[in-house]
């Protein structure tokens, strides 16, 4: 049994099969690959936009989908993760997609179920298929990604977007340099750091900004978010004319991430990648359970 935990459950062989297969539904060639599946989301932590993808993803491939609604469910009165996993697994599904605030909890639920279990993003750990879908918009503009330069800025330490792409992006070639602010720097890393976002300008392809994570700091590390934006927004002023692909996983704290200017800029590829977010999901239901 297959499950998507973090981006080293696929192999780069693996990967590239299911851009092409992204590639081919992105093209329009859709059929019902996923007629007659079931797939449950449950999602412990709020989101939209990625729930809203893999529902999108798996109803353009004729998959039923069931959201469970965790703030009405029984974890809310007491059960336990494993029995909650033995009750989903009950029901039969053709895959389970989660997103839970603790690290850790995708890996622990793929022991007690019969499907492939999805991580749609678990604490701090990872978010495979928002690293997928960004390496996917990034080799749209960059087909031979191998030596470009990608600068990834903000809250790292405490990003699971971050952690899946360092590994992904790293696997294939890109050159990563971490810029955040002390308290947002991953003290370990093998790739270049540094504090100062000018620093860096001159010598990126791509820039992907990330959301400050309030939710997981423990005391507040910006007086406010204003001064943080005052060294790290990404502003349309700092770019200039430069040449460099702005992503960013979204929610976009808007002026404090990016600028709204730079934001209505055609170097910005945010709703590329959300658009791209749902082809590539399509395209990791398939390989999972049709496989
Ligand atoms: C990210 C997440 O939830 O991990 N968003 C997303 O999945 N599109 C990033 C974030 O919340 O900042």
């Amino acid at each position: 049994m297959r499950h998507l935990i973090n981006t080293q459950d696929f192999s780069i062989d693996e990967i590239k099969t299911i851009f092409e297969k992204a590639n081919s539904y992105k093209r329009g060639d859709i059929s019902e690959d996923l007629e007659g599946k079931l797939i449950i989301t449950i999602f412990f932590e709020n989101s939209t936009r990625t729930r809203s993808s893999f529902e999108v993803a798996a109803k353009r491939l004729g998959a039923e989908v069931v959201n469970l609604d965790v703030s009405k469910s029984s974890s809310s009165k007491g059960e336990t993760l494993f029995d909650t996993a033995a009750n989903l697994d009950a029901m039969n599904p053709d895959a389970i997609i989660v997103r839970h605030q603790d690290a850790g909890v995708p890996k622990i639920l793929s022991n007690y179920v019969h499907c492939p279990i999805v991580n749609g993003g678990d604490g701090a750990h990872a978010h495979p298929t928002q690293a997928l879908l960004d390496l996917f918009t990034i080799l749209e503009s960059f087909p031979n990604p191998k030596g470009k330069k990608i600068a990834i800025v903000g809250d790292i330490k405490n990003s699971r977007v971050a952690n899946s792409n360092i590994e992904l992006l790293s696997r294939f070639g890109l050159e990563i340099t971490l810029v955040a602010p002390p308290h947002f720097m991953p003290r370990i890393s093998a790739h270049k750091k540094t504090h100062y976002l000018h620093e860096v300008l001159d010598d990126v392809d791509i820039i992907m900004s990330l959301r400050t994570q309030t939710e997981r700091h423990t005391n507040q590390i910006y007086a406010s978010l204003k001064d943080y934006a005052s060294d790290f927004c990404i502003t349309k002023d700092l770019i200039g004319d430069r040449d460099i692909l702005i992503m960013h996983p979204g929610p976009v704290n808007r002026n404090i991430d990016i600028d709204d200017a730079l934001l209505a800029d055609e170097r910005s590829k945010i709703l590329q990648q959300v658009q791209n977010g749902v082809f590539v999901r399509m395209a990791v239901l398939e390989n999972l359970i049709c496989r």
